[in-house]
């Protein structure tokens, strides 16, 4: 991470209070620029180098993100970098999901990361800003027992490509970031098909640690050529996969997610 960069930055990250979020606002902590951290309760976060501002705003709701919007443009005219962050998960198969699960989980995931980022745009122009989107690896195909969670994803990535396009003269930057399997609350605090809190334990795989994720994003920000960015092999492999060979990835993901969607 190259502090210099960080330095005087006017910072936004939705989704703090714990996992990915956390941890970037952990390493940004230590650095002298404003940080804005969204989370549904704010904290009081103390002796940091950054000036952090905590506002809550439960990012699914529209006047939280018009009343939190003004009280962030109130402080600073400009943006410079935005870290669509805050998510959830959702496991179970398509045919046992009820509607109203992709409804909700489409209005944290999509509406409201979409709301954010239409509110602070002109911030971030005049900034010639930086956008990071938090996707998942699961957003770059869709995968088995994840068809809500794949779509809520995958749609913010034809979002931030084509604003990446348009609004690329006006030296705004668009990053969508894959992580792959991260040890967070993610898996706790998801939902199921039917909309009852997901509470499943840890992937008991190769998982990395927050910590190891925020780092990456941070020099994903600082990179003027991010633009997809994943992180391990399972990304490299579904980026190419999906293009060259897409009978052959969903045989793989067949068998080796059978497990999470067949119960
Ligand atoms: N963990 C993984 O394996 C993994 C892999 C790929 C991508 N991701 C993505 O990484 C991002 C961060 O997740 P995480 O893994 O760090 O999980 P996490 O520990 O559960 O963190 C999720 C954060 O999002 C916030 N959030 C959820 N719903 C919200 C809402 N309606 N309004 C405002 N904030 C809300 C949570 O706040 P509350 O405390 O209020 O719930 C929490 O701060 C997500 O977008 C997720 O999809 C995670």
């Amino acid at each position: 991470m190259n502090q210099n960069f960080w330095k005087n930055k006017t910072v936004i990250i939705t989704g703090t209070s714990s996992g990915i979020g956390e941890a970037i606002l952990k390493e940004l902590s230590e650095i002298d620029c404003n940080v804005f951290a969204l989370d549904r309760t704010p904290r009081k976060i103390q002796n940091t180098k950054a000036k952090v501002y905590s506002f809550s705003c439960d990012i699914s709701s529209d006047s939280d993100i018009e009343k939190v919007t003004k009280e962030i443009l109130s402080k600073s005219e400009t943006v410079d970098v935005l870290f669509n962050n805050a998510g959830i998960t959702i496991h179970g198969r398509f045919d046992e999901t009820k509607i109203d699960v992709f409804r909700k989980s489409f209005g944290i995931n999509f509406f409201g990361t979409i709301n954010l980022t239409l509110q602070l745009i002109e911030a971030i122009k005049k900034a010639k800003g930086a956008i990071i989107t938090t996707s998942t690896v699961s957003g770059l195909y869709g995968v088995p027992g994840r068809s809500v969670y794949s779509s809520s994803k995958s749609a913010l990535h034809a979002v931030f490509e084509s604003l990446r396009i348009e609004l690329s003269e006006f030296g705004v930057r668009s990053i969508i970031f894959c992580p792959p399997y991260t040890k967070t609350n993610l898996r706790t605090s998801g939902l199921t098909a039917s909309g009852e809190k997901l509470n499943e334990a840890q992937y008991q795989g190769k998982i990395l640690t927050p910590e190891e994720v925020a780092k990456a994003m941070l020099n994903a920000v600082e990179d003027k050529n991010a633009r997809l960015v994943t992180m391990d092999k399972s990304g490299f492999f579904v980026k190419v996969l999906r293009l060259f060979a897409p009978a052959f990835l969903e045989k793989v993901m067949f068998k080796k997610l059978y497990k999470d969607f067949h119960h």
